[in-house]
């Protein structure tokens, strides 16, 4: 992120690249998620999530080339750390159910730092006369929400008590 930012529209390419860069890790990432799950509703919740991942990439590449903009070469270090921590909480050495339980909590930080960057990006968008491009972030903006909502019902209705 070294080029200098002059008005909403270099800030809006700059959010897009980072959720271009946070997406593609993901999409790397979530099958590790779904192979270690071991509850069947968080393995398919993480499955359908990384399909719904890929669509959210081509939406990004779909806006980029929509406005001219190049999406690739950053990269998002809040992503890199999160899925980190993830990666650290595969490691651990835990029963079934608590590593059930510490899968969702990850990833429920990851929605959310996403819910953080398709609301601003959608606004951005939406303020900058971009409409097309402010509908799709608000589609993905709208999967990310629904994928929380359901980590946060399985874990509340099934996994955290399993894993007491
Ligand atoms: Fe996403
Ligand atoms: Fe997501």
């Amino acid at each position: 992120m070294s080029d200098k930012l002059r008005s909403l529209d270099d800030l809006f390419e700059e959010q897009l690249k980072d959720l271009y860069s946070a997406e593609s890790q993901l999409v790397k990432a979530l099958p590790d998620m779904a192979k270690e799950a071991r509850d069947p509703r968080l393995q398919q919740a993480f499955d359908n999530h990384l399909m719904e991942t890929k669509n959210q990439i081509a939406r990004l590449e779909q806006i980029g080339r929509g406005i001219n903009a190049k999406l690739d070469g950053h990269t998002c270090k809040a992503m890199q750390g999160l899925v980190a921590e993830g990666k650290e909480t595969i490691a651990e050495d835990a029963t079934d159910e608590v590593k059930d339980a510490a899968l969702i909590a990850a990833a429920q930080r990851v929605e959310h730092y996403e819910i953080a960057g398709y609301g601003t990006a959608a606004h951005y968008a939406q303020r900058l006369g971009h409409s097309q491009a402010a509908e799709l972030l608000r589609q993905t903006l709208q999967e990310e929400q629904a994928t929380d909502t359901l980590l946060n019902n399985l874990a509340k209705n099934y996994i955290n008590a399993k894993a007491m």
